[in-house]
Parts: structure tokens; C-alpha cells; sequence
């Protein structure tokens, strides 16, 4: 496993490879890795002939500047974890190497980047839409591998990569949780222990309301998850919305044809955790 700095290090080591017709997976992860990362990279190193991942904490996709300052940076354990994974090459690039210059690129993706994430966050897709397309640039991969805990950045990759025609397969892997159902994030080692404790009844309410869409209406069930999580002091429901899972319009009716998204954002204290699952009905 090679840790490279720059993009002509990248170049230098990729283009021999992709002359050798090997094909290049891709894992972008801004580190603090966690088993729902470790699920993408052995995907890839199965798919795939050479994989890369990049570490690399994106400052464009803050909209908050603290959280940007207490994101969890843990490059020597991140580097330990991928070792025995036969990952070939870790690039770690430096903020100047990804920006030398302001990035100052719009991006509209219409009502997918506006709503849920978009909305509470805003800025945050225009800059994960800066920082995906330059890695997809320095790294040229065939196929790269996002989780679906990030349901609505899948979304929009999937979009960029379309508008761009950048011709890469985007992989969507499943959702990675807890023994007790918390979704694996990279923020949930800022919980205290009584935060994480709280924390699992984001999922649980989830699970709890994939039996309740059988009695009740999309809005009441939303209500209800609502009024459930918020009933813990400890929790704050930011958002929950049943959208489709192509427009990201909501839901009003189970009668629907769309595959039909619960998605959540709940705060922590100060930390922002996210989850989602689609109800089958
Ligand atoms: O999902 C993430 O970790 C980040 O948004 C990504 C895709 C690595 C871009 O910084």
C-alpha cells in the first residue's frame, strides 16, 4: 500500500496500469474510517483490479465552521485499518493540492440539492460536487463506491456524473450499522457515552416505523417518528421526509409507484447524525 500526496504522483502511478487495461476502483472518504468505509474498499479490491482511497476532509462541503474544526482526523489509525485490505494506493492529498486556487464552480442539480441535506446545509452538495469531480479528475476510476447512509450525496454523485459525463459506475453499498442499529458514521466517535446511548433510537424509531406504514398515512407516520425521537431531551429532529428515490420529492401517498426513502437528520448535542431506509410497501 503506496501513500501518495499529489496528483502527479497519482498520474504517474495510475497511467502505467490503466495502460495495462487494469481497472480502477475508487473509494473517496474524508478518513475517521469506520467498518461502512472498510464495506466500500473490500468491495472494491473484489471488483475491481487496483483500488485507491483518499483521505482528504473537504473544507467547501462545511457549511458550519466548527464542525469543520471537530471533524474527526485520525490518519495514522485510518492508514492501520486499510493495510491489511489490499488497497494499493492511499492518496492524502494537502488542501493546496486540491485547491490551489479557489474553487468558485456552481453547481444546480435542481430540487435534489435544494431539499433535506440541501436545505440545512447550504453550500454543502456544491462543495462535495467540487471535491468529487477533482479526485474523479486525478483519479480516473472505472467504477468508485459511496455508501447509502449518504442517501441524498449518492443522489447527486449520480447526477454530476451524468451532467459530466465523467464515465464512471457509481456503486452504492449498504448502509453499515452498530450491534444495536446506529448507523456507522465517522461522527459518532464525538458521542459522549450518553449521547450514544440516546443515539439508537434514531434507528430503532426507524425500524419501529416500517410496521407502522402498514396502519398509518405518510404524514401521520412522519408525525409520529418526529414526536418519538423528540421526546428524548437529548435528540433533535432536524428533518424527516419520505421522499422518491430519483426526485427526491416527497411521498403522499404509500399508494405510490416510486421506491419510497425515510430520511433523517437528528442533532446530538452539537453533533449531526443522519440516517435512512426505504419502506416497502
Ligand atoms: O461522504 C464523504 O465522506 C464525503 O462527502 C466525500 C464523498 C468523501 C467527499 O468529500
Amino acid at each position: 500500500m503506496q501513500i501518495l500526496n499529489s496528483q502527479l504522483q497519482l498520474n504517474t502511478a495510475l497511467n502505467s496500469l490503466r495502460a495495462l487495461k487494469k481497472t480502477i476502483g475508487f473509494v473517496p472518504t474524508m478518513g475517521a474510517l469506520h467498518d461502512g468505509h472498510l464495506s466500500l474498499v473490500a468491495l472494491s479490491t473484489k471488483e475491481t483490479d487496483v483500488t485507491v482511497v483518499s483521505i482528504f476532509v473537504n473544507p467547501t462541503q462545511f457549511n458550519d465552521a466548527n464542525d469543520l474544526k471537530n471533524y474527526p482526523r485520525t490518519l495514522e489509525s485510518d492508514l492501520e485499518k486499510l493495510k491489511p485490505l489490499n488497497v494499493d494506493y492511499v492518496f492524502v492529498p494537502y488542501e493546496n493540492e486540491m485547491y490551489p486556487e479557489p474553487d468558485t464552480r456552481v453547481f444546480d442539480f435542481g430540487n435534489i440539492c435544494e431539499v433535506m441535506e440541501g436545505k440545512h446545509r447550504p453550500g454543502h452538495f456544491n462543495g462535495v460536487a467540487q471535491i468529487v469531480s477533482k479526485l474523479f479528475e486525478a483519479v480516473k476510476p472505472n467504477k468508485a463506491y459511496f455508501g447509502e447512509k449518504d442517501f441524498q450525496q449518492l443522489t447527486i454523485i449520480k447526477q454530476l456524473v451524468n451532467d459530466l459525463k465523467l464515465g464512471v459506475e457509481i456503486v452504492p453499498c449498504p448502509i453499515v450499522r452498530e450491534p444495536d442499529g446506529l448507523a456507522m458514521s465517522s461522527r459518532n466517535m464525538r458521542l459522549t457515552p450518553i449521547q450514544r446511548k440516546n443515539a439508537v433510537l434514531i434507528s430503532q424509531t426507524l425500524f419501529e416505523s416500517i410496521n407502522l406504514a402498514k396502519t398509518l398515512s405518510v404524514g401521520s407516520l412522519i408525525d409520529w417518528v418526529i414526536k418519538t425521537i423528540d421526546k428524548n431531551a437529548e435528540l433533535e429532529v432536524e428533518y424527516f421526509e419520505i421522499v422518491d428515490d430519483i426526485r427526491l420529492m416527497p411521498i403522499q401517498l404509500w399508494s405510490e409507484q416510486n421506491n419510497k426513502v425515510g430520511c433523517i437528520a437528528v442533532k446530538v448535542g452539537d453533533i449531526r447524525l443522519i440516517d435512512n431506509l426505504t419502506y416497502k410497501l
